[in-house]
Order: C-alpha cells, then structure tokens, then sequence
C-alpha cells in the first residue's frame, strides 16, 4: 500500500512508520512526505530515508481554498491508499476531504473527545485528569471529532510536567499507528456513521 505522510515538525512518527516500512511483511511504503513549511525535521527523516518530498506554504497562494487545492494535487499526484496526517498543523479544506475523505487520517495526542486542538497533553494535565494518550481517526470537516480508529491511554503521573507526559504520549501514540496502519493495508476497512470495522 501506498502512504503520503504530512508533517509539521520533529516528524517522530513519521520515523516510526519508515522503521516499519522497511520490513516488507508490513505492507506498505512511504510514497511521499509532505508539509506546510520549510526547515522541519521531518523533511529531513524523509530525504534519509530516500523518500520524495514536497512543501506547499499557506503564504504562496491567493488564499486557503487556492492552497488546499494545491496540497491536493501534490498528494494525489502520488497515488496514496492512505494519507497520513502525523503532526501536520494545518486543517485541510473540501477539495482535500473529497479526495482523501475516506482514506486521510490524523493521529492526535489526547483521549478524544477530550482535549482536542493543539495543546492536548498540556490541556490534559492542566485538567488533573489520571489517564492521558493518543487517537487515531479518519478527519473529517470538524477539528479532531473524526470517526475513531484506535485509542491508548498512559498514567498521567503526580510530577509530569507537560513534557514529561508529552513524551510518555507518543512513545504509545508512535506503536499505535504503526500498530494501527499496518492492520488498515493488510486487512482493509469500512466506516459506517461514526464505526470504523477492520475485518
Ligand atoms: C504528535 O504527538 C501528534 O499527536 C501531535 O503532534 C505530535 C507530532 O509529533 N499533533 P512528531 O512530529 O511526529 O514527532
């Protein structure tokens, strides 16, 4: 199966999913990575990795709708059975979920419905609750309420800080989709309503 991969940042599960990807028993490759800006470190894991790579800035088009049809184009360019949003800080628009709707997933540092946007760890312990962890779930039109495929939950502990818990977050959120995609291109999947079935 074919991934594109869209990155913001230190691209950490990006570079799980490569690892992963490189036993051929996985069943799938990373095709391309993709992201909203230059300079990042996960552009960086992708050209170690041998993997093409393209950027698509906000600030280059007329307006969101003229980017997000370009973030399309780039990405069905490379043909994906699934499109991999893995710390990607930008919300696509309709052209994007048209295309990839039903193959576009997000990986997500919170217990949805809780905490969503883009301080869920800090959010969690600013909250006191005692289980943190990691979603994983089809986008849809909304932030972070897509239908659910996988959750896992860690300890939030009595001295963490939000980088301490951060990291005990994607330690697990990291084995959860490699865990998680790797059932999705070998065995497939259908979304019903809100209810993702992997056979
Ligand atoms: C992940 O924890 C994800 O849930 C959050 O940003 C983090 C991305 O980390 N939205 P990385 O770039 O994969 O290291």
């Amino acid at each position: 199966a074919r991934l594109v991969v869209l990155v913001s940042g230190s691209g950490s599960n990006l570079q799980a999913l490569l690892d992963a990807c490189a036993d051929p028993a996985y069943g799938a490759r990373v095709v391309a990575v993709g992201a909203d800006r230059d300079g990042i470190a996960g552009l960086d894991r992708a050209a170690a990795a041998g993997v093409p790579t393209f950027v698509e800035r906000v600030r280059d088009h007329a307006d969101r709708a003229d980017w997000d049809r370009a973030l399309t184009a780039q990405v069905a360019e490379h043909k994906p059975d699934l499109v991999i949003s893995a710390g990607f800080l930008k919300l696509v628009g309709t052209d994007f979920l048209a295309s990839f709707g039903d193959r576009y997933l997000n990986t997500h540092n919170s217990l949805l419905p809780a905490f969503p946007g883009i301080h869920g760890p800090r959010d969690a312990l600013a909250y006191g609750v005692k289980l943190a962890g990691a979603t994983l779930f089809f986008v849809d039109a909304g932030v972070d309420t897509g239908p659910i495929i996988a959750q896992v939950a860690v300890p939030v502990l009595p001295d963490d800080v939000e980088e301490t818990l951060t990291e005990r977050i994607k330690e697990a959120e990291r084995r959860q989709l490699v865990d998680s995609v790797g059932r999705l291109v070998r065995e497939g999947w259908t979304i019903t309503g809100r209810k993702v079935t992997i056979p």
